[in-house]
């Protein structure tokens, strides 16, 4: 019988050798192993993606060769899609996608800024925060209204209560992922049920107020095209999906701000000359290129979710490797964002690598996958870039946010990639030096760039 052909990995370690290895420092391991070549074995169940033309290969392909392991709600989540069948959750996602990038919200997302200011003024009166468990509860809060519009009931509350769920985050190796089931499976059930209440109201709502995700959920369930449950589930999954993930990207980029000072004053300076004093919306987004640029720049450097999972379902091909039913193949963001073939200096911090990248030098389309690719791809990832840019240019034009002196946040790995124990401190800005520098800003921007072609800033308009 001819050997099956296996790719190279680790040689002699086993299993073992080499779960304790990873388990030492997940991340140090998984970016050793490209020494092995784009398609490494761990073990027998086990390969490792280390190239965009790979990973694209797997993720495109999830839902027919490959199946997603893990689902955002964990599988014994009640009112989650791990209950209903893909064919049904694939329906309910293509219409939840459409509504989550349609116009019609763009009311809702102009909302978001006046939101984490909100939550940035009980900050303020305590002067520090412990940045994750605040970030989440303004996360849960932006993605609740967006959601459900202003009323959100309990919904917060019972989000920030899912904090002991687990997403997917680590290798697939006996022992990982403890997910406490019965507590995830009661907050979830209650978590549904709140919710469904809400999308009801959503029907009486008053004249004029702006609409919500909730809104085309309802529509799509009158025309027939979803029941009530699958739009439960949407909202849920979104909620689930949505708060952890953008507060630990928001964590990540408060502490780069703070360890790059000229990058901060660099997003000040374009928030001062851009919003002249007033609250950031959607339609601001095309004259804030710096702060997109270090939203892009954090994702890439710490991808929140740094490590996704899929089991072969199909017999199948990789890298001219087989594949059998129940392999597994783990494709990491955090790698391949890291990846010395694609990023020049791919360490640093360097913001201006997306606002003066050379049209001549595309990035292979998934050397950048914070979002993940495919037809699973994150469902919310125009609203998390708008979120953060929002929120990032409305909290550095009002408040200097610094690390607390003295401390250092550890690398969290356990679930998704976040600065454990990051404490922020908060003072506000001198509101007559920030017109003041804004109005020098927009003068230096009309001196260099020619005011002409520009798009107006919000005092020019
Ligand atoms: C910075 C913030 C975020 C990051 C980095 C992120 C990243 C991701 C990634 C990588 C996946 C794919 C997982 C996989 O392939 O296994 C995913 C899935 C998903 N995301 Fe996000 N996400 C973020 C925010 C959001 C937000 C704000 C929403 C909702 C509005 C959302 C909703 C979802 C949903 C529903 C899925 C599951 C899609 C499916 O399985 O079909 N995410 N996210």
């Amino acid at each position: 019988m001819t050997p099956v052909r296996v790719p190279p990995g680790p040689v002699g370690a086993g299993r073992q050798g080499n779960k304790r290895a990873y388990e030492r420092d997940p991340l140090a391991f998984l970016l050793d192993q490209r020494r092995y070549g784009d398609l490494v074995r761990f073990d027998d169940e086990l390969y490792i993606v280390n190239s965009p033309a790979l990973a694209e290969d797997v993720l495109k392909h999830t839902n027919t060769t490959y199946t997603i392991t893990r689902d955002l709600l964990g599988d014994e989540a009640d009112g989650g899609r791990a209950s209903e069948d893909l064919a049904r959750w694939m329906h309910a996602r293509s219409l939840a996608g459409r509504g989550l990038n349609r116009s019609s919200l763009r009311a809702a997302e102009d909302r978001l800024a006046a939101t984490a200011v909100r939550h940035a003024e009980t900050w303020n009166a305590r002067g520090r925060i412990d940045a994750i468990p605040a970030l989440e509860e303004l996360s849960a809060d932006l993605i609740a209204e967006f959601c459900l519009g202003p009323e959100t009931g309990r919904v917060p509350a019972l989000v920030a209560r899912l904090q002991d769920a687990r997403l997917p985050g680590s290798l697939p190796l006996p022992g990982g992922r403890p997910l406490r089931r019965r507590r995830l499976h009661r907050v979830g059930r209650d978590l549904a049920a709140e919710v469904s209440r809400l999308i009801v109201r959503r029907r009486t709502r008053r004249e004029g107020s702006p609409a919500a995700v909730a809104d085309l959920l309802n529509t799509a369930c009158d025309e027939g095209a979803l029941t009530h449950e699958g739009a439960v589930s949407i909202v849920v999954a979104n909620l689930f999906a949505a708060h952890e993930t953008t507060a630990a990207a928001l964590a990540w980029l408060f502490l780069l701000l703070d360890r790059h000072p000229h990058v901060q004053r660099q997003v000040r300076d374009e928030a001062d000359r851009e919003l002249a004093g007033g609250l950031p919306t959607a339609a601001d987004l095309p004259r804030l290129a710096v702060t997109e640029a270090v939203v892009k720049e954090t994702l890439r450097l710490y991808p929140p979710l740094w490590l996704l999972e899929r089991a072969v379902d199909q017999p199948t091909e990789l890298a001219g490797y087989p594949l059998r039913p129940g392999q597994r193949v783990a494709v990491s963001p955090f790698v391949l964002q890291r990846d010395p073939r694609h990023y020049d200096r791919p360490t640093e911090f360097r913001p201006d690598r997306w606002i003066n990248r050379p049209a001549a030098a595309p990035l292979p389309k998934y050397a950048f996958m914070p979002f993940g690719g495919g037809p699973r791809t994150c469902l919310g990832a125009h609203f998390a870039t708008v979120a953060m840019v929002v929120t990032t240019a409305a909290l550095t034009s009002r408040y200097h946010l610094t690390r607390t002196p003295g401390t250092t946040p550890a690398f969290g790995t356990r679930t998704i990639l976040q600065p454990e124990g990051l404490t922020l401190d908060l003072t506000t800005r001198d509101p007559q030096r920030h017109r003041e520098q804004g109005a020098a800003a927009r003068e230096a921007a009309q001196a260099w760039c020619g005011a002409a072609r520009r798009p107006p800033s919000r005092a020019a308009r």
